[in-house]
């Protein structure tokens, strides 16, 4: 068995907005292996972000635990950034527009006290695929695909034992996705980092993730080894969202389970929250949220669980 790099228990973050509170993320638990891809997917709004947020000690959780590498990390910044690094959808969010790419790359070398920030900087810029050239430019003489490997290499640079991704290819163009999708598996296989990687591109997820965790109003709903939720899905919800459009983005194209809205965040209903939306409702769903139940290497929330071999492809 390996390290277990990550492991979440009961994690939680509220939002405290105008005409209530918003549990983002509502007691998730989760584990990750050192070398394994996790998915979280989910349509937007569901938590995801703020997940990984609340990994990063961006956002405070309000109750639950982090555990990075055996060491308790909830509120505790220091060491963290050593530990996780982050690859954010858009890559001028975590480059500073002011600075070459050089000093983005060395920057948590520096602050680290690497012995040779420059040296590293360059040979990471290798082991993602820059050239070495570009250390003097800034982000924006580089193409998108370019800066994004430069987020990657400033994230790998300290050779954190965790990677959070999120959305990385999302704002890339089709032909570049699948390059940072190839680089991301390499730069894996080689030092078997683990990732936790956000998206709602189901067929990138198809791709890249060992397992995947279906995220519904702050709540995973389903979770196991990518293959078999995908090609089985428990869960309605997971079952509607293999039935809507490869990807989430293509909202207009949900099927009619999905049609209606997703619930205002800031009312708590006391049953499954996917409740009002399923086909497969009944008086239950309503008066009681489901536990997990878990079956092997998988767990989903559920009283009323489609079954894996008569209503896979029903939808
Ligand atoms: N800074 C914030 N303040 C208040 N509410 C927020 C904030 N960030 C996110 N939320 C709310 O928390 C929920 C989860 O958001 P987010 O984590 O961004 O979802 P996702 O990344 O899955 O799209 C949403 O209802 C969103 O509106
Ligand atoms: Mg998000």
């Amino acid at each position: 068995m390996s390290e277990t790099v990550l492991r979440t228990e009961d994690l939680t973050v509220v939002y405290h907005v105008p005409g209530g509170v918003i549990r983002a993320v509502d007691g998730v638990s989760l584990e990750l292996a050192a070398g394994e891809t996790l998915a979280v997917v989910g349509e937007s709004g569901c938590g995801k972000t703020t997940l990984a947020k609340a990994i990063l000690g961006l956002e405070r959780a309000a109750g639950g635990k982090i555990v990075v590498q055996g060491n308790d990390v909830t509120g505790d910044l220091r060491g963290l950034a050593k530990r996780v690094g982050i690859v954010w959808q858009d890559p001028y969010a975590s480059l500073d527009s002011r600075w070459t790419i050089g000093d983005s790359i060395s920057e948590p070398l520096v602050i680290h006290k690497h012995p040779n920030p420059r040296e590293r900087a360059v040979e990471v810029m290798k082991e993602t695929g820059l050239d070495p050239g570009l250390m003097d430019r800034y982000p924006h003489q580089l193409s998108g695909g370019q800066r994004q490997r430069v987020a990657i290499a400033r994230a790998l640079a300290l050779n954190p034992p965790l990677v959070l991704c999120d959305e990385p290819t999302a704002a890339l163009d089709l032909s570049i996705r699948a390059q940072i999708l190839n680089l991301l598996k390499d730069l894996q296989a080689s030092r078997s980092c683990a990732y936790l990687y956000i998206s709602h591109d189901l067929m990138t997820v198809r791709y890249i993730a060992d397992r995947v965790a279906v995220m519904y109003l702050g709540r995973i709903v389903e979770i196991g080894p990518t293959g078999d939720v995908f090609g089985a899905p428990r869960h309605p919800y997971t079952q509607a969202l293999m039935a809507s459009a490869p990807t989430l983005e293509l909202v207009g194209r949900l099927p009619a389970v999905l049609a209606g809205e997703i619930p205002d965040p800031r009312v708590r209903v006391p049953g499954c929250r996917f409740s009002s939306r399923c086909p497969r409702r009944q008086d239950r769903c309503v008066e009681a949220e489901p536990e997990l139940t878990i079956e092997g290497d998988r767990g989903y929330r559920c009283y009323f669980p489609v079954s894996a071999l008569t209503e896979s492809n029903a939808v």
